[in-house]
This record gives structure tokens, sequence and C-alpha cells, in this order.
């Protein structure tokens, strides 16, 4: 990765974390007999993680020359959207996870009962954060809730797949769950960002091909890396795939089947970004970070 691809990055990762830091932690931030939960609330979120989806989502709005400080509060009810989704993700009914973010995950450090709770409370802020984000009109920030409600219900209802799977998974089925559990959000991203910037509809088609393109690949590069990495370098439980006997696509299709779709959804990445209206020079960067990562 080049210096410009990182500084492109590093830039508008600063712009979220001073959003989440500023604006969306005081909404969290209680006293008294509540004190303990807004730390609880705080803390998966301040945990840090590689806030792709708020990067992609802002990205994608200056691709096309529109108003960053108008995608802030979209950025971060995404970024609390995913957080939530992990928070309840690592819950042991679900994954039983023990760490994210390279911390304790959040019922280790206070408890199912309030890891439960972080989750319904972060879901709940995520759309406060729009709805009072007046930097958008009010016509953009209706179309805001209802794009991320609907991506947040088809995450929903992709986790409901990956806990009860089909007998005989084979790859339409895996690509189908993944495109819900991850694909959804990282779609929202690209769609909230056309939002905001009030793109056309032939722009709009094109970014949206990309967004369905590099959601699913997510997932494959999460899964590969389940598979092949280590839990130090992901701050989150290697090998947790097999371990819970999940359905991925490393246990469908093989590692190496795997990592050549991969590979080869990046290529068509790569070649619908070198078609897209307008400047899409960051978002280059966030779709090959995405791509290249290692955690
Ligand atoms: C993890 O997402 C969950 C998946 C959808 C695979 P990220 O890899 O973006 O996690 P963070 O936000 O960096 O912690
Ligand atoms: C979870 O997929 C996707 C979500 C909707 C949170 P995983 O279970 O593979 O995510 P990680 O590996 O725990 O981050
Ligand atoms: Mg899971
Ligand atoms: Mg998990
Ligand atoms: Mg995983």
């Amino acid at each position: 990765m080049d210096s410009s691809t990182s500084s492109d990055l590093d830039r508008l990762r600063l712009l979220v974390e001073d959003a989440l830091r500023g604006p969306v932690d005081a909404l969290i931030t209680e006293r008294g007999e509540l004190q303990r939960f807004g730390e609880a609330l705080r803390y998966p979120v301040g945990a840090g993680g590689k806030r792709l989806r708020p990067v992609l989502l802002l990205a994608t709005v200056e691709a096309l020359d529109g108003n960053l400080a108008a995608g802030l509060p979209a950025a971060c009810a995404l970024e609390l959207v995913h957080t939530f989704s992990l928070v309840h993700d690592d819950l042991p009914a679900l994954d039983d996870d023990s760490i994210r973010r390279g911390m304790p995950t959040t019922h280790v450090a206070f408890g199912e009962d309030v890891a439960i709770l972080v989750g319904d409370g972060l879901l709940a802020l995520a759309f406060r954060v729009i709805a009072e984000g007046r930097v958008a009109d009010a016509e953009t920030r209706l179309a805001l809730v209802h794009e991320l409600s609907i991506a947040t219900d088809g995450m929903v209802r992709g986790q409901y797949l990956d806990l009860h799977p089909v007998a005989e998974p084979d790859e339409a089925w895996v690509r189908r769950m993944c495109s819900l559990k991850t694909g959804c959000l990282l779609e929202a991203a690209i769609a909230m960002g056309l939002h905001i910037a009030g793109a056309d509809v032939a722009t709009t088609a094109a970014y949206r091909e990309l967004g369905a393109e590099i959601g699913v690949a997510f997932q494959i590069v999460d899964d590969v890396l389940d598979a092949t990495s280590t839990s130090e370098e992901l701050g989150k439980t290697a090998g947790a795939d097999e371990a819970n006997d999940r359905q991925s696509w490393v246990r469908v299709l093989g590692l190496a089947e795997a990592q050549d779709r991969a590979e080869r959804s990046w290529l068509r990445a790569s070649g619908l970004l070198d078609e897209l209206p307008g400047d899409p020079t960051a978002l280059r960067a966030v779709v090959e970070t995405i791509y290249r990562r290692t955690s």
C-alpha cells in the first residue's frame, strides 16, 4: 500500500474518530446510577476497530464531491450499528467469543445481561444520531434512516442463517448468507454516501454494483483470515469458525478456492472502480484495504 493510500484512509478515519469521541460520546455519557451502563455502552465503541464502514461512506461522499460534514452523523450511525452487531455476535448464545478489537468482549467485561442491553442501546443510538444530524436536510435523513434500517434487518437475517444453516450448504447458500450478514452494512455505507452526495440514478447503479461486490468479499477475506491468522493479529479469536462448526467460505470451498474467490473479486472491484463516475481516489484506497487487510 503506498503512502497516499494510507493517508486518505487516515484522514477519513480521523474524522470518524473525532465525531465518535465528540458528539456521539456526549449522547452516551451517563451519570449517577446509570454511569456504569454509560461506560458499558462506550466500551465496544471506544475499543477501536478499523472503522471501514464509516470510512467507506465518507469516501463515497468525497468521490462525488458531496459534503463530508453532512455524512459524518450517518457514518457514525453505521459504525454504531456495526458495533452493536459485533457485541451481539460475540454473545455466548451466538459465537461465544471472548476477545474483540483486542479487548475482552463486552459480555466478558460487563456481563451478558449488560452486553445484550449495550447492543440494544447502540442500535437505538444509531438512529438517533441520524435523526439529530441536522447538517443533512430532512428528506436526506429519512432516506438514510430507511437505508440503514433495511441493512440492519438484512444483517440480522444473515446472522439467523449463519446460526441455522441448511443441511448441505452450497456456494450459493454461503453467498446469500454472507451478502446478508456482512454485505448489507457495507452496501449501506455506499448507499448512504450516495444519498448524502445526491447522486443521480446512473451513478447510484454503478456505485451500488461495487457495494454488492465488496460486501460479499469482505466476509470471504474474514473467513480466510479466521483460518490463516492469529488471535493476536486479528484482535479476535482466530479459528472461531472451525471451533463453532460454522459454514464459512473456507469450509464450503476450501482455503485455496476461497483465496482465489477473494482475488477474483478484487480484480472485478478494481475494474468497477475504473469505470465509476466522479473521483474515487480515496474510495479505491478503502476498497483495496478491504481486500489486502491482515486484521
Ligand atoms: C468484523 O468486521 C465482522 C464482520 C462482518 C466480518 P470488521 O473486520 O470490520 O471489524 P472491526 O470493525 O474492524 O472491529
Ligand atoms: C459476523 O461474522 C458478521 C456480523 C454480522 C457481526 P463473524 O462471526 O465471522 O464475525 P467475526 O469474525 O466474529 O468478527
Ligand atoms: Mg458470527
Ligand atoms: Mg463471530
Ligand atoms: Mg469471522
